[in-house]
């Protein structure tokens, strides 16, 4: 983690600015979203033969573009975000923007692999994916706009840290962010259906179309790993376990930084946090051979451990001097045990499902 860049959202203060919402954009801890690069080159080899009837299938869909008109920003969002409670604003704010850049992140991404691969099925896809998170990072910017804290998504490509994976990580971990991400989106549509007097911001309405977007993706890349079968055998189901983790441990303790966001929407965050992980690795199962025993309690009592632990670190940086370097030196240790702990817990295995695609069901 980076204290330097880091930037909290604080409740006191009267209204977040553009500027503000920039750092909070550009951080880079282990908790906020990054942006990727990876080897170009080794995509021109790609072969999607194994996958070929689910893969035309899938860009059909993509081709014909359902949510084309969905992304229209409304007037009425203006002074929504200006009229929340302090310290709801803060939260929703870190929320938006940590989702556009995320967002944004896929977009980058996408659009330059589109740009530099000659392989035409993976041009094809990422062009279509590029279109998809260009219009999602810029309807959360509108909504910002709104409230006069939009950020510059030219300079926040410039100004923002590039992490290297290759191909195969890039896979693994962006599969499971677009999954998940569908799984959140949908999670918090279904349980605001049930209770519309918790929607504080007409911005969950254009969620259910929205996170069908994000299904689809996930459906590209499960189709990607399965076109290559070796990347889910042997020592990478390790690495695919480990991704799991840190997805969900990282969504975990960000869920848990925000406990005003989630009470105005009614939700428990441990419960919504493993009524998605639940989602997540039913869905999981049409790619990933290991799953992550999520309702073991010893997973459950050590993930929390594990949040406990990142609270030390917070409160340690911002305490300081010796006492404070203690109390991150034991954050750090807690964490990491507790990571590893949970590493190790025997995961459950499955055969995979000879046909791959799946629908957005939940
Ligand atoms: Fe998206
Ligand atoms: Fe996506």
């Amino acid at each position: 983690m980076n204290a330097q860049t880091e930037v909290k959202a604080d409740p006191n203060q009267k209204m977040m600015t553009s500027d503000e919402a920039m750092a909070l954009a550009t951080q880079d801890t282990v908790l906020t979203p990054r942006f990727y690069t990876t080897d170009f080159d080794a995509l021109d080899a790609i072969d999607v033969s194994l996958v070929r009837e689910e893969w035309d299938q899938l860009i059909a869909d993509m081709v014909g573009d359902p949510n084309k008109t969905h992304f229209r920003h409304k007037d009425d969002f203006a002074g929504i975000i200006e009229g929340l409670e302090p310290e709801l604003r803060a939260e929703f704010t870190d929320f938006l923007v940590s989702s556009m850049t995320s967002e944004f992140s896929g977009c980058v991404l996408y659009a330059e692999i589109a740009k530099r691969t000659k392989n035409p099925d993976v041009k094809q896809l990422f062009k279509l994916l590029a279109r998809d998170e260009s219009r999602h990072a810029g309807f959360i910017n509108e909504s910002l706009k709104d409230a006069g804290i939009g950020v510059d998504l030219g300079f926040l490509t410039k100004t923002k840290k590039y992490t290297y994976f290759r191909p195969k990580f890039i896979w693994y971990a962006v599969y499971l962010s677009e999954k998940i991400g569908y799984a959140r989106y949908i999670t918090i549509y279904r349980h605001l259906e049930k209770h519309p007097e918790n929607k504080f911001h007409p911005i969950f309405d254009w969620f259910e179309e929205w996170c069908n977007d994000e299904f689809r993706h996930g459906e590209a890349f499960a189709m990607l790993m399965r076109a290559d079968p070796k990347l889910l055998e042997g020592h990478n189901k390790l690495w695919i376990r480990f991704f799991l983790l840190s997805v969900y441990a990282t969504m975990y303790v960000r869920d848990h930084a925000r406990p005003v966001f989630h009470k105005a929407l009614g939700v428990d965050p441990t419960e919504y946090d493993y009524e998605v992980f639940d989602i997540c690795n039913t869905i999981a199962r049409q790619v990933y051979p290991v799953e992550l025993d999520i309702d073991d309690p010893k997973f459950r009592a050590r993930m929390e451990a594990l949040r406990q632990a990142a609270l030390r670190i917070e409160d340690g940086k911002a305490q300081g001097g010796i006492g404070g370097l203690m109390k991150r030196a034991s954050g750090m240790a807690g964490a990491g045990y507790n990571f590893v702990r949970m590493y190790f817990q025997r995961p459950k295995t499955h055969r995979l499902p000879a046909k791959i695609r799946l629908q957005p069901a939940w």
